[in-house]
Order: C-alpha cells, then structure tokens, then sequence
C-alpha cells in the first residue's frame, strides 16, 4: 500500500523534437530538419500546427492534475529555440489558461548557439521565459567540429552575451567534458571560459557514447578513465574556486544570489543560489506533466506513481496529441521499483535529501530500505544517521555501486 500525506510539487517539461542537425553523440529525441541555414531551416518546423498539438496533449492530460499549482517549465529539446518568441508567447499563452503557474515559476528555454541572437532572446523573455539554457558543449573550434556542432567558438561567446543583452541575468551553459582527445589543459579552457561569461549556472557532463549514436557506431578516440578522473577533479576544483557550488553529479550554482530558500533546496534551507528548481524536482522526486513528442511524465495520486510517455515521432504526435492514440505507453511502477528510483534520482544531489521525504514522495515506508541503507553506510558509501539519506564523497566517486545496492531484489 501507498500512503500519501501530501502530493509532490508539479512541473512542467515540454519538448521540441526538432534540430538544425543530429549531433553524433546525442541520442536525445530530436529529428534534423532537411538541409539549409537559416529562416529556410525554420521553415521546415510545423511550428503553428505543433504549438495547437501541444496544447491539445496538455488539456488532455489535465484531469490527471485538476488544481494543482505548476511551479516549473522547462522547454527543451532537441532545440526549442528554434521556434519563434511568438510561438513560444501562445505556448506559454496557452499553458497559462489551462493550468495554474506559481507567479514566481522559473520558466526556462535551452538554446543552441547556432539558433540565437539578442533579438530572440529578448522576445522570449517577453514571452514569460526567465531561464536560459544554452548547449555550448566546448569553446575549442576543432572540438566543435568533432562534436558536428553547427556553431564555432565565436557564436558560443557570442550566444551568451546575448543572453545577458536580452535581461537574463539567469542562464546556464551546458558544456561537455572528456571529448575526443581532450587534454586537461583544453578542459580546464572550456570551464574558463565558460567563467569569464559570468553565467549563474553551469552544467558540466561527461561525453557518454551512447547506443544508437554515430560515436557508438564509431567511436573517438576519448581519454582514459584515468584521465577522465584527473579532469573531473580539476574541473570541480576550478568551480568551486570561482564560487560555484556542486549540488548535483554535473550541475553547478553559482552560490548565495538568493535569501534562503526552504523550497529550492529541499529542507535543508541553506542558500539556494542558482540551483536549477525544475530539475531539483527531478532529482527530489517530484511530479511533472510531460508533453511534446516522446515527452515523460511522473504523475501521483492516491494509488501510487504513474509514469506515461507521448508517441516519439514528430509526425505521429502532431497527428495523434490530444487523443488517447497519443499516449505511447502507462504504467504503475512497483513498490520496489518506486523505491529504488526515489534513491536513483536523491543520491545524485551532493547534500542528498531527508530521510523524511522518501515517505512523503514514495509513500512507502523507510523501513523497506533498511537493509541497502545498512550496507551503504557499513561500505563508507553513504553518510551515518538515519535522519539524511547523503553520499559521502566516496559514494559519490562510485555513484553507481552505491545505487545499484538499493535494485529490486531479483535484479541485483
Ligand atoms: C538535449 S541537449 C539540448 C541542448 C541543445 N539542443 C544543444 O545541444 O545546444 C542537453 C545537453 O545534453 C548534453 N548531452 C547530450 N548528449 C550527451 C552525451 N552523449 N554525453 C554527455 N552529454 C550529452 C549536452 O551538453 C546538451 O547541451
Ligand atoms: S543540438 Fe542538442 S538536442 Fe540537437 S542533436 Fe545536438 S545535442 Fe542533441
């Protein structure tokens, strides 16, 4: 049985499935527009007939979350800014009408550098979008090109002084770390650079060859996992040295912009700083509609999670959102399932989370962890006390270990 004392906060993710190209390590849901640059590129997106699909999928989905306030959006993708500042007003128009978002919600779009200038940003931002996220991956021009980005270093800079231009003082760069033959000097230029732009949050991840991408068919050449260690080490060092705080296995804040914040941080009620709070509700097992092609949701109620997925191709979405024939698959997770993703997500947060929300956010109660929880802490993998589930700085080097102690029994 699942026990519920309150529902989780509510968000919001809508996808765009479309980019200018695929890059070859991405195994995102994203398609390539037919060859071209530029507004003949735009051309290609159905923008207007996919803004109604999406809406139509969000109003059908809305008995499943009647009144409860949405804190969060993010439009990602794929690249979103590839729809005009006006398509994006009558998304957001349109979401506004149907459900109710917390005055104070963060409302973020991801950029890709070759997509942008001041002039967007700006009429996204009069749109109701106050995060930007924007996928620079590397400033090293060779690197770009390996990485079949469709920007060079120059338009990178030049996306996030757009972003500042435009009013957001609130953007994030993404940047990837590990890539083809990097050294540690050209990693530790990237997150220097990335610096000297002054954003308020950085995601820094680590090249993974993915399957069903053209590097896994035909891999690069990449650093050892020796190196790649190095490379973690310094970066993180680099970081903090410039006042960014690691909350997540990839995620960095800048620290102390904002008074304490009880709901971005969990309980903890330290300074929130620019912690992403959409994807802090991941990672603390909140709830989130998800819609847009191949878009996830996590939705609670009495009876437990519900996990459902949109149809993944373009086409077929925009033919079939809105009607159940949209729906690409449901199910009810487990007890043991629900448990084990809770700890999936919280164990990535550096501070982890208490112990306290695993009953709220699950349902469940702790005591079906004893066991895991015992083994993690006698390993040095997770923190003593029974009040914070939180990995020490070992069991946040062997990440997956400490995880894998809390699988279903029959999958361990
Ligand atoms: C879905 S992408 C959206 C951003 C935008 N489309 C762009 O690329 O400019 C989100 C981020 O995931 C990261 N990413 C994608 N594939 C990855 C991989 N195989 N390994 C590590 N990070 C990856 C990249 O940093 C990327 O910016
Ligand atoms: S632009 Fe972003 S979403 Fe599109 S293929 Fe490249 S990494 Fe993936």
């Amino acid at each position: 049985m699942f026990q519920f004392t309150a529902l989780p906060p509510l968000s919001l993710y809508v996808h765009f499935p479309w980019c200018v190209r695929k890059c070859p390590y991405c195994d995102f849901n994203s398609h390539a527009l037919r060859p071209g640059s530029g507004q003949a590129v735009r051309d290609g997106i159905p923008e207007a007939q996919y803004i109604d699909a999406l809406l139509a999928d969000l109003e059908a989905d809305l008995p499943r979350v009647w009144g409860r306030p949405v804190r969060s959006i993010f439009l990602g993708g794929g690249t979103p800014s590839l729809f005009s500042p006006e398509a994006i007003e009558r998304l957001l128009a349109g979401v506004r009408a149907r459900v109710p978002l917390v005055p104070e919600a963060e409302v973020t779009l991801e950029a890709n550098p070759g997509t942008v200038e001041t002039e967007r940003f700006r009429g996204y931002r009069a749109a109701g979008v106050n995060r930007l996220s924007i996928g620079i991956q590397s400033f090293d021009p060779e690197q770009l090109q390996k990485l079949g980005r469709i920007h060079g270093r120059d338009e990178a800079l030049a996306a996030a002084q757009a972003a500042r231009t435009a009013g957001f003082d609130n953007f994030n760069l993404d940047l990837m770390f590990g890539l083809p033959q990097q050294t540690l000097d050209e990693a530790l230029a990237d997150v220097r650079t990335a610096l000297a732009l002054q954003p308020a949050h950085l995601s820094v991840y680590q090249l993974t060859l993915e399957p069903n991408t053209l590097f896994h068919a035909q891999p690069p050449e990449l650093p050892d996992d020796d190196a790649i260690a190095v490379m973690q080490e310094a970066l993180q060092a680099e970081l903090t040295d410039a006042g960014f705080v690691q909350y997540e296995v990839s995620a960095y804040a800048r620290a102390g912009q904002e008074p304490k914040c009880r709901e971005a941080h969990g309980r903890a009620g330290a300074a929130a700083g620019r912690r992403c709070r959409h994807n802090l509700n991941y990672w603390q097992f909140g709830d989130y509609l998800g819609i847009g092609a191949g878009a996830h949701a996590k939705i609670t109620d009495a009876e437990g999670v519900t996990r459902l997925w949109k149809v993944k191709q373009p086409r077929d979405y925009l033919e079939k959102a809105g009607t159940p024939a949209g729906i690409g698959g449901e199910q009810r997770p487990g007890r043991d399932d629900v448990a084990f993703e809770f700890m999936l997500n919280a164990l990535r947060l550096t501070e982890g989370v208490p112990a306290l929300l695993f009953s709220e956010r699950t349902g469940l109660d702790p005591a079906c962890m004893q066991k895991p929880l015992t083994q993690a802490m006698a390993r040095g993998l997770l923190g003593p006390g029974h009040e914070y589930f939180r990995p020490t700085p070992l069991g946040r080097r062997f990440l997956n270990e400490l995880v894998a102690l809390f699988l279903p029994e029959p999958a361990r």
